[in-house]
């Protein structure tokens, strides 16, 4: 069966419900491809209850901070976000001296002068060696400021993304610093124990027991699968489905149903798989239909009950 999701109305009341159960929810701390802000209704009340919980593809973590509150782990093979996220853990001073420097000058500057501020920022980074605190402060602003917040990279690996002009020129990025050191922001990153490896090493660092929990969001398994230099192929998804038919806690996966998902985990029979409809807010030039269906696959009982979301 495929129910339907609508948006923005459901992710207004993801929000209300954890806070009804006296968590402190929190936006993801910046912008993130394949963000899960959308899906959360139908997420985060299929979360069981937990002493542990396992993030091995946390990208912009918005389950994390929406929805959880307890001793938590959170990975991700990409070493800049990881090492942003530290800088945030620790209250880096270098990270943040840079970035309110950064604030200064764009305060400062005109509107029509801000585009050279963030080519500064995107030659610097460029320049820079992989995980300092200047380099994680330089890339938050570049997930900020470019176009559709896209990644890309040309062959020499160089981040190549424009300025994303009327959508950025006006942002109060005095404002989204501060946030990175809010009291909430503060709480969940106090919880959160951080690695930047391949999923499996992750997952070989630990002795699972039943009362686990872990969230899988991998790369898709279509050409959406690509984050920066990072490429999921079919042999990382069948790497994947090993190790999850393996766990010995309780998991929950959402992808995109392709076929080899579908041929991965289909007939498991200790496995739970529902689909459901998502809409794609954005398609940049057509690349993507801007509905597809997303399996959910559980290996405890987690059903969805048509129009529950829409
Ligand atoms: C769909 S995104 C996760 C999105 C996240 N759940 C959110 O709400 O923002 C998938 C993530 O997997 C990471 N990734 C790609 N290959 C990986 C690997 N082999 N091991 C661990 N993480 C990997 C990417 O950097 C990306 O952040």
């Amino acid at each position: 069966m495929v129910v339907p999701v609508s948006d923005a109305a459901a992710v207004r009341t993801a929000g209300r419900e954890h806070a009804d159960r006296g968590l402190a929810p929190c936006r993801p701390l910046l912008k993130w491809p394949g963000g899960k802000r959308s899906e959360l209704p139908l997420i985060a009340p299929r979360i069981p209850e937990h002493s542990r919980y396992f993030e091995p593809f946390f990208g912009g973590g918005s389950v994390y901070f929406d929805a959880i509150d307890s001793e938590s782990y959170a990975n991700d093979l990409h070493p800049d976000l990881m090492e942003f996220y530290r800088c945030v853990k620790h209250g880096d001073e270098r990270f943040f001296q840079h970035l309110y420097s950064i604030v200064d000058d764009w305060e400062r500057a005109s509107l029509v002068g801000r585009d050279a501020i963030y080519y500064d920022c995107r030659d610097r980074y460029n320049a820079s060696p992989p995980t300092t605190a200047q380099r994680a402060a330089d890339f938050f602003l570049l997930r900020e400021l470019a176009y559709g917040g896209m990644f890309r990279v040309n062959a020499n690996g160089h981040f190549n993304v424009p300025f994303g002009q009327a959508y950025a020129k006006n942002k109060n990025l005095r404002e989204k610093v501060d946030l990175l050191r809010s009291d909430a922001v503060v709480a969940k990153m106090e919880r959160l124990n951080l690695s930047a490896l391949d999923f499996a090493d992750f997952l070989d660092g630990f002795e699972f027991r039943p009362e686990d929990f872990m969230f899988v969001d991998p790369p898709y398994d279509s050409s959406f699968s690509k984050y920066d230099t990072l490429d999921f192929s079919e042999q990382d998804q069948r790497r994947l489905a090993k190790a999850l038919m393996q766990f010995t806690g309780r998991f929950m996966l959402v992808c995109k149903a392709t076929p080899l998902i579908e041929d991965l985990y289909h007939g498991a029979e200790h496995l739970r798989v529902h689909h459901y409809e998502h809409q794609y807010k954005f398609n940049i030039k057509g690349r993507f239909s801007r509905s597809s269906t997303h399996a959910m696959i559980t290996n405890y009982e987690a059903a969805i009950v048509a129009g529950e979301a829409s």
